[in-house]
């Protein structure tokens, strides 16, 4: 059945303008004046937007003793609601757990999925199996790999195998990603901080000052340079970390970063709150920073040394949150948003002027489905691209309240917010998956989309350190290989 979308403002990540969109058989089949299909969506007053990519989500991830309480099911309806079409959940092999297993349980998992997804393969361990199948994951349609800089004595990766891993990155036109915080200094200041009585959520922030993940960010960008690969660096907290990534942008490394809409709109005030459960409800890695840093992120995003607004959707419940009383190293870290993520930037974001429309759909779909190698079947308003689309209307307002939200956990770390600018009616996979409230694509009509390694960041930089690697010098005189 043909939709046609009429007399709305389509807003790209380069371009807006007035033109009807003609979806059918999942795609856009046509981009013009006075189209007609089987239905008609009045778009009038509104933008016409491609749908947004969450790459970095956690849904019914094992973690700190637990499961997140979002699954797929839910974690996708709350991504619909909020004109999010499609997630990058991270699959985690357990310890000496083969990374195909491990993909075959993602997939389980994601088969609730009412939203297109795609996952990132997490490097947790390093050996012979694991580089053996790096290749084997890349021929299944995934061509990022995750390392965590931190959490020592869990998911934590050292030095030389991250630059092992990197290497095999290089190989098989993948790109790492990086978790960057020093997860050893941490680990010490964690045991410090509870040995002085700290034993608060506020102690999570101080544990994990800005200089630590600044002098990780460092590190990974050296090692992805050494090893001849671009680098994609997850969750961008602070001024160190950004200037880090500016810099090596600057000299011409092929470095990205990702501020989360947490990171951007609220700050480690919250810590201080004197509700434990307020506070840790807060708690994630890397913590909130304060005012000098989030502006440090808005500027990034506005001069492109930024490229991704993502969300780490990682929902703990109140309940599970408590697991961390008496001792903050055990509060599960992660916090939702992946059904605010478009509203919040945009109020904060567009309304504000600190972005425009067409840095907004840049940030929140454009620039990661082209790092990430599924653009422009994603990320675009262009006939042929899946009909994933967001009908945004800019003068939509509403309370954010957990009591509302489709997220399956019972608080929302923007519980009040007042958001102005809203998706009103959103197309997955050419079908009305949420519209006025009501989310309508079914549980399990998520697609896995596959995404194919050597995008052209990867080959141009292949063919750079090519030109540039270190070659003996030809001398006569002297016997042959001395
Ligand atoms: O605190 C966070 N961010 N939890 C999710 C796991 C991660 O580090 O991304
Ligand atoms: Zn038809
Ligand atoms: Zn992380
Ligand atoms: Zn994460």
């Amino acid at each position: 059945m043909a939709i046609a979308i009429k007399g709305g403002t389509i807003v790209t990540a380069d371009l807006s303008y007035q033109a009807d969109v003609l979806v059918d058989g999942g795609r856009i089949v046509e981009i013009g004046s006075d189209l007609s299909g089987d239905e008609t969506i009045d778009a009038s007053g509104a933008y016409v937007m491609p749908g947004g990519i969450d790459p970095h989500t956690h849904l019914e991830m094992p973690f700190m003793g637990t499961f997140s309480s979002d699954d797929f099911d839910t974690g996708t309806a709350a991504a619909l609601a909020g004109g999010t079409t499609m997630v990058v959940d991270f699959c985690l092999p357990a310890p000496n757990q083969s990374l195909v297993e491990a993909l075959q349980e993602w997939h389980q998992k994601a088969g609730k999925a009412r939203a297109d997804y795609s996952f990132h393969m997490a490097i947790t361990w390093w050996g012979r199996q694991v580089f053996d199948e790096m290749p084997e994951v890349v021929r299944r349609g995934i061509n990022t790999f995750k390392h965590f800089m931190a959490y020592k004595g869990a998911l934590m990766v050292n030095d030389d195998e991250m630059f092992a891993s990197f290497q095999r990155c290089a190989e098989l036109g993948a790109m790492p990603l990086v978790h960057a915080e020093n997860g050893d200094v941490v680990a010490s200041l964690q045991q410090k901080l509870l040995a002085e009585g700290n034993r608060g959520p506020e102690a999570h922030g101080y544990s994990r000052p800005t200089q630590v993940e600044g002098e990780a960010t460092n590190r990974a960008i050296m090692i992805a340079d050494q090893a001849g690969v671009p680098l994609y660096v997850v969750h961008v907290s602070c001024e160190e970390s950004h200037e880090a990534i500016r810099r090596a942008r600057q000299a011409g490394m092929r470095v990205f970063g990702e501020p989360l809409i947490q990171h951007l709109t609220l700050d480690e005030g919250e810590y201080l709150n004197a509700d434990w459960d307020y506070a840790a409800r807060r708690v994630m890695s890397p913590p909130f920073r304060n005012r000098k840093h989030q502006d440090s992120l808005w500027a990034g995003l506005a001069s492109g040394s930024l490229q991704v607004v993502a969300t780490d959707h990682c929902a703990f419940t109140t309940e599970q949150k408590r697991f961390g009383l008496g001792d903050f190293t055990k509060i599960p870290n992660g916090t939702g948003g992946l059904e605010d993520r478009l509203a919040v930037l945009w109020t904060k974001g567009v309304n504000t002027g600190r972005l425009t429309k067409n840095e907004f759909v840049a940030v929140t779909s454009t620039n990661i489905a082209k790092i990430l190698n599924v653009y422009p079947r994603k990320g675009a308003i262009l006939p042929g691209a899946d009909a994933d689309i967001v009908v945004f209307d800019p003068a939509a307002t509403k309370t954010i309240r957990a009591a509302s939200q489709k997220s399956a956990i019972d608080y929302n770390v923007f519980e009040g917010f007042e958001a102005k600018g809203l998706p009103k009616i959103v197309l997955s996979g050419g079908k009305v998956a949420y519209r006025d409230g009501d989310v309508r694509a079914e549980t399990g009509s998520g697609r896995f989309v596959e995404r194919p390694a050597n995008a052209p960041v990867n080959k141009a930089l292949s063919t750079w350190k090519e030109l540039v690697a270190p070659r003996p010098v030809e001398r006569s005189g002297i016997p042959a290989g001395v």
